[in-house]
């Protein structure tokens, strides 16, 4: 037996339950103060209060009279990647839009050529280092996209380099298949083609092998049409993939509305979303995954995160990693911009990027919540209660991580 005792925890603070949560139901956060937890092999096994059990065969951790949260989850990455784009900030300030830069063959495309010239272990052996400054940073289960091949070899060599990551690393990954993530240079003129390539060859070949559990498009002005995303989607559903979708980033073309309609676990970004896109997400039960960060860095405006909460749409929040629209790891800085950007409260942020997050990846019966059953991932906290966390910036806060019950 593998037993740890977390005790003198100054303030406990977690939502609770295996689904995610909208509406009122967003800010539902346990407080609890002088508790502690313990976990048996691996798992949660009792929380309580007040005096913590004497346990002959547990390792014993004292939190220091510290926060403990669940461990965070990012729900939305594009982990695996060649090379960075830095670039494209010189770019940036002297005008030029995201989009712009893509249709010029910068952007996504640049990175493309960069993967493809990477091996699989090159692409783990970088995503790796991500992986560690994400897990010090309090991340302890992630989302992973491919869609920097848009080729069938360099899309599976992205998802291989997940799966053996899942295994070498702490951090648990969830794999996402983006082969629809820009039209590639070679199908520039045949949109269809690349299409076909996608649902005739990409997406059984994805599903033979077992590689992914969802599938993405970029639903945008220039790369993928709502009904083009529609069909991927379809398609990708009769190979066992399920739906998701990058909406409304930059322009309002459907994509949120297709989200509900589809019945897409989650959708993100959701910067320009119409009133019709929040009422489908709301009917469909889809999850919202806002990545404030990248609003921050695009220059962009942010997301109506109060108006879908409060049309019952459940709000997750994560960091977008990618070389392009977002290059940063550190969920704390999604925390901070939740508060300050939504005008989301503490507790309706720490749901956000913890339970809704997991249920957004299909994570929230196994993480995302301190309550028996749930996988022991906690993070100690160098603050004393939830808002501190939330009101201090640029600092890393993280005092310990705890994966499956083991400090790391
Ligand atoms: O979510 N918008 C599409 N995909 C990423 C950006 C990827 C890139 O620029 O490399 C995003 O912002
Ligand atoms: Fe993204």
């Amino acid at each position: 037996m593998n037993n740890l005792l977390i005790q003198n925890i100054g303030t406990l603070a977690t939502p609770l339950g295996s689904k995610a949560r909208g509406g009122g139901a967003q800010g539902a956060v346990k407080v609890m103060k002088n508790a502690w937890v313990l976990i048996e092999d691996g798992v949660i096994s009792q929380v309580g209060d007040g005096t913590p059990p004497v346990l002959a065969d547990a390792q014993v951790l004292d939190a220091g009279g510290n926060l403990v949260t669940p461990g965070l989850v990012d729900a939305h990455t594009h982990l695996i990647f060649g090379g960075w784009r830095q670039n494209e900030l010189g770019l940036k300030l002297h005008g030029a839009a995201y989009l712009d830069i893509l249709a010029q063959g910068g952007g996504i495309l640049s990175t493309v050529r960069s993967t493809r010239a990477a091996s699989e272990t090159e692409l783990a052996d970088k995503a790796a280092l991500a992986l560690d400054e994400m897990l010090c940073f309090g991340t302890t289960t992630c989302e992973a996209k491919s869609g920097y091949g848009l080729e069938l070899e360099t899309e599976l060599r992205q998802l291989r380099a997940i799966r053996t990551l899942n295994q070498r690393h702490t951090i648990d990954l969830v794999p996402t298949f983006l082969g629809a993530h820009a039209l590639p240079e070679d199908y520039k003129t045949n949109r269809e083609g690349y299409i076909r390539l996608l649902c005739q060859q990409m997406l059984p070949a994805v599903a033979a092998e077992g590689l992914a559990k969802y599938c993405d498009v970029f639903c945008e002005t220039g790369v993928f049409t709502a009904e083009e995303t529609r069909t991927i989607l379809e398609t990708g559903k009769k190979y066992g993939l399920l739906p998701k979708i990058h909406a409304d980033e930059i322009d309002a073309i459907g994509g949120s509305e297709l989200a509900g309609q589809i019945g897409a676990v989650s959708a993100e970004h959701h910067i320009v979303c119409r009133q019709s896109g929040i009422d489908s997400m709301a009917r469909g039960g889809t999850v919202a995954c806002l990545l404030p960060a990248t609003s921050f860095y695009l220059g962009a405006a942010f997301a109506p995160a109060r108006q879908l909460q409060q049309a019952g749409v459940p709000v997750a929040m994560a960091t977008d990693f990618n070389p392009g629209s977002c290059p940063c790891l550190n969920m704390q800085l999604v925390i901070n911009l939740g508060c300050l950007k939504y005008r989301f409260t503490p507790e309706e942020v720490l749901t956000a990027v913890t339970l809704n997050a997991a249920a957004a990846i299909g994570m929230a019966d196994k993480v995302g919540t301190v309550e028996p059953g749930k996988q022991g991932d906690l993070v100690i906290w160098d603050a004393p209660d939830l808002d501190y966390i939330c009101y201090r910036m640029g600092s890393n806060l993280v005092k310990q991580v705890v994966k499956r019950g083991i400090l790391v």
